[in-house]
């Protein structure tokens, strides 16, 4: 039997099943590991489960004993692995697409309601208790008939444009390549990230992070948005440089901010939070029953085939 530390807890049916198949090492206490420990309890282990709070630089990577085959990443985002270390190590990655599609596009859904229609300051009012209705009280921005820009098309970022659409927005993306037909359906290409959002009344980041897109909305790329615009944020937080975004939203340059991801998350750029127009969630994207069991399962699911066979199908490297 396959030797697998599981680093943070997974929900217990899960662990069940990787019981089942594996020699496993749980993390009981669900404390995220420090790099040595992470280290030293996968010695004796042929692979890892990760989660996005572990951090695979290369340092560590490299530290990892020779057993060690596989790394399966719980989530379909795999920053927070060093790839190419992992490939000169002759590790395999994988990671866990189309299962949490649904969930991350419904979160992000969400944020772009709450930013757009002011949840945030409405709550607020409620709970002081000293509210009244008035014509203008409150006012936010109506998604009907505007124009979303969605950066990245790839699976959960035409979900988003799939919702989108059921409240008649228009779609226009920017993407590495276009898209073919039956995927585009009727949105618009655009082929800089420039030309996209300059039509952009709202923006969805929904691009796998990398180098080439670290604070790749900054006080340049921020200019080119129609004055007023709505920006949403369901990837991961080193898209956004977020001293230009405080500035941008002080500025009135954008109207409101919704944000499930951040920069060297769980901290938050102290202004994100008392800011009245932006709306957090703690990276909830994925987080259902249905989709969380689906991602841990899968995961699980990677390690088994590449144990078996010497494949995965959801290989990264
Ligand atoms: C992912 O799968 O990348 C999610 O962000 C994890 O919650």
């Amino acid at each position: 039997m396959k030797k697998v530390l599981i680093t943070r807890k997974l929900i217990k049916s899960s662990e069940e099943f990787a019981s089942k198949i594996f020699d496993v090492k749980l993390n009981h206490s669900d404390e995220i590991l420090t790099n040595d420990e992470l280290i030293l309890k996968s010695k004796d282990c042929d692979g890892i489960l990760t989660s996005i709070t572990d951090k695979l630089d290369s340092n560590i990577i490299f530290k990892l004993s020779d057993k060690i085959k596989i790394i399966s990443n719980f989530a379909v985002g795999f920053g927070n692995i060093d790839i190419q270390a992992a490939t000169k190590k002759n590790i395999v990655v994988t990671n866990t697409p189309d299962v949490l599609t649904d969930a991350t596009a419904e979160i992000t859904i969400l944020i772009l309601l709450a930013a757009t229609r002011r949840a945030k300051e409405g709550i607020d009012w409620v709970e002081k208790k000293n509210w009244k209705w008035a014509a203008n009280f409150l006012m936010g921005k109506q998604l009907t008939g505007s124009r979303l820009g969605i950066l990245g098309m790839g699976r959960i970022g035409r979900a988003v444009a799939d919702r989108a659409r059921a409240f008649k927005m228009k779609i226009h993306y920017h993407n590495r390549s276009r898209l073919n037909k039956n995927l585009e359906k009727d949105a618009v290409y655009h082929s800089s990230l420039q030309s996209l959002l300059s039509v952009s009344d709202f923006f969805s980041i929904n691009c796998p992070a990398t180098p080439n897109t670290k604070n790749i909305i900054n006080s340049k790329t921020i200019k080119y948005l129609p004055n007023g615009a709505v920006i949403v944020n369901s990837a991961r937080g080193d898209m956004i440089d977020d001293d230009s975004m405080v500035d941008a939203l002080k500025s009135g340059k954008i109207f409101a901010l919704g944000l499930d991801v951040y920069n060297g998350e769980p901290d938050i750029h102290s202004d994100y939070l008392t800011l009245p127009n932006v709306f957090v969630l703690p990276h909830l994207g994925s987080s259902t029953i249905k989709t969380r069991t689906a991602m841990a399962n899968l995961a699980i699911q990677n390690m088994l085939d590449f144990f078996k066979t010497g494949e995965t199908k959801n290989k990264v490297n």
